[in-house]
């Protein structure tokens, strides 16, 4: 591959936006002229990530982190910098240079000979396995056969067979692949490299007498290896360490296989196993993935979060999978599983299957449509960590139930001002009002104002996610009437606000009196013009509005100071902060209204089938108009800065 030129590399900047890329895995709050959220390259609960649209730049005052568009690709994807800009232009449509045809030849980063040296050891492993006459080769193959991994199954996953000896690494020495680099992508070691030194002396099979899993990239490189033990042994699996290219805690197998399938289905499934993923491909369900060896972690659902699923769901196998799910549970309620995340939101859910069985065993022996009535009845994670947690204790016992209260609300610590955490706030009232005690919502809403979030990473971060702000601005009732304010004088004078936002504005829910009475003034809720729009939308007489509108709404003149001494006249300036602001008090007023409506859902059992039937359809349709108002919202902010 030829080295990318430095048109091309300017050329990819300027057609990637920052706030675009990132607010496909981050939740993006405007704060001024910037936007803050949460850093994802540290574990924290109050935003200190803030990018800076104007300049294109990201900064985390947090962990110290920073850069442009390229910076936050190779972070948050953990690529290089010239995959980074090939991940760009692939997403704008530019087509690199490189790609063309044979441009001047550069030498490769090293971390590309990495993932040449792993596909070549993936070939040979494969070849290995496919053709060898070696007894041991043999043996992998009718391992493989009675797990129902025929050739063509082999083949199609690229499966091998790591026969050691040496063998492996006389095969990449003859390619031409180098010492350093052979050790570098933990295919082989010397005894020196083993202990930390440098690679110095014989260089040995990292693998022998294995079947081969490769686990690659999404782009589909090989980047590392699965290494099974034939029959029985240990460990059963040798997976290889960490390199440049391979990190467990963000790699996922089959995630190449998987990634358009994820997005098609907006739905990602992920299991524990290799066997597991590839038998469920096989099997014709195919947005799977499998981490290796590890739980799921923060950075695997990024990588999955740039997928845009909206359910991610964890398949659980083993002896212990409920506990296992309600450990992990606590790790992934954070603000992306609240409605508040607009665009981010992910649903995340549980499935754990029955008599122990692992996925694999349960698709083989049931099938496909077994399977995939057992993913839709998946679980939310949170509603199974709660039931899990209230189930531990006795909740017949007073001492007891205080004990299962406190271990309930301190799984929605991390959440606790969200509407989620309110719906479970009465879920968990629910579930304690058992054989005559009954138990308050608004004891449960005590007991989770004092919970404190419990995961490694919130105590890390301190006390601060009490405080955090909820939504988007405004936060509070005076900042409401702040914002209805300036939006007025900025309508009242600039034509080309009351003109481009009027349908907008008419929307926002005006609190009463001034503001009302100068909105139905400007903006006309039976659709006339209109004061002002006579004048058309050139420049305006500021002084003749403000005494017109004074003889209609005495009072307003003064209530609209700011209209008259702002002494800036930049039309585009007004227009973007206006709609800041506007997309801000619809949004506010959304979720208050959604808030509401769910607060009366809590009656549900006092309330009529139909009536509950009505709201909660009222409530869907609102959720949605918030999310098409996010995402219109997110798109005038990338419209503005291109
Ligand atoms: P399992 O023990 O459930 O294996 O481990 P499996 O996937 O069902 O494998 P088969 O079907 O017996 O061949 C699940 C995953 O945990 C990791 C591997 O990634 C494995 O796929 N693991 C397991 C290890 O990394 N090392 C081990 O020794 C065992
Ligand atoms: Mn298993």
């Amino acid at each position: 591959m030829a080295r990318i030129s430095s048109d091309d590399i300017e050329r990819v900047r300027a057609a990637s936006d920052l706030v675009a890329i990132a607010s496909q895995s981050l939740v993006l709050k405007p704060s001024g002229r910037k936007l803050k959220a949460c850093c994802p390259f540290h574990n924290e609960k109050t935003p200190s990530f803030q990018i800076d649209p104007q300049l294109g730049l990201w900064h985390c005052f947090g962990c110290g982190e920073g850069g442009d568009v390229f910076d936050f690709v190779c972070r948050m994807e953990n690529v290089d910098f010239p995959d980074a800009v090939r991940l760009l232009a692939d997403k704008a449509g530019i087509e690199l240079e490189e790609d063309r045809s044979g441009g001047p030849q550069a030498p490769k980063g090293h971390k590309e000979r990495l993932k040449d040296v792993c596909d070549a050891a993936c070939d040979f492993y494969h070849r290995e396995l496919m053709r060898s006459p070696d007894p041991g080769a043999a043996a992998a193959r009718s391992y493989l056969a009675s797990r129902g991994f025929g050739s063509a199954v082999c083949k199609r996953w690229k499966l091998g067979y790591a026969p050691g000896r040496g063998k492996l690494v006389a095969h990449l020495k003859k390619q031409g692949f180098t010492q350093a680099e052979i050790v570098d992508a933990n295919l082989a070691y010397t005894y020196e490299s083993k202990q930390g030194g440098k690679s110095m002396g014989p260089l040995r099979d990292r693998f022998y007498e294995r079947v081969m899993f490769p686990i690659r990239d999404r782009a589909g490189r090989t980047v590392a290896f699965g290494g099974r033990v034939i029959g029985k042994g240990e460990p059963k699996y040798l997976n290889s360490s960490e390199t440049l290219i391979f990190h467990k805690s963000s790699n996922l197998f089959a995630i190449d296989r998987a990634r358009n399938s994820i997005t098609n289905n907006a739905r990602a499934v992920v299991v524990e196993g290799y066997t597991d993923a590839i038998a469920m491909h096989e099997a014709g369900i195919d947005y799977v993935v499998a981490t290796l060896g590890t739980a799921l972690t923060q950075q695997h659902v990024r990588a999955l979060r740039s997928l845009r699923p909206r359910e991610i769901i964890y398949l659980f196998d083993g002896d212990n999978a409920g506990q296992k799910a309600a450990d992990r549970a606590v790790e992934f309620i954070d603000q992306s599983v609240t409605q508040e995340a607009g665009s981010a939101f992910i649903d995340f859910k549980v499935v754990i299957l029955p008599d122990n069985q692992d996925p694999m065993e349960f698709v083989s022996s049931k099938g496909r449509d077994a399977m995939l009535q057992a993913l839709d009845g998946a679980v939310p994670l949170i509603r199974f960590a709660i039931d899990r947690r209230l189930d531990s204790w006795d909740l017949n016992s007073p001492e007891q139930r205080s004990l299962a209260l406190q271990a309930a609300v301190e799984l929605l610590a991390t959440i606790k001002t969200s509407i989620i955490a309110e719906d479970y706030c009465n879920y968990i009232a629910d579930r304690m009002s058992v054989r005559g005690r009954s138990c308050d919502v608004s004891t449960v809403k005590a007991a989770l104002r004092k919970a404190k979030p419990q995961t490694a990473g919130a105590q890390a971060a301190g006390s601060g996610a009490d405080q955090q702000p909820r939504g988007m601005m405004p936060a509070s009732d005076s900042q409401i009437a702040r914002y209805q304010r300036e939006l007025l004088a900025l309508a009242l004078r600039y034509p080309l606000v009351q003109d481009e936002l009027r349908a907008d504005l008419s929307g926002i829910d005006w609190e009463a009196g001034m503001p009302a009475a100068v909105a139905a003034q400007l903006f006309p809720s039976d659709g006339g013009s209109g004061l002002g729009f006579e004048g058309g939308t050139g420049v305006r007489d500021v002084a003749g509005m403000v005494a017109a509108l004074e003889s209609r709404v005495p009072g307003s003149s003064r209530y609209l100071s700011s209209a008259q001494m702002d002494p800036g006249d930049d039309q585009a300036a007004a227009l973007q902060a206006a709609w800041e602001m506007c997309f801000a008090l619809r949004i506010q007023a959304l979720e208050e209204t959604i808030r509401q409506e769910n607060l009366k859902l809590r009656d549900w059992n006092s309330l009529p089938q139909e009536e509950y039937d009505t709201i909660f359809q009222h409530v869907t349709d609102l959720q949605k108009e918030l999310r098409d108002m996010r995402l219109r919202a997110d798109r005038k902010r990338i419209e503005r800065k291109g």
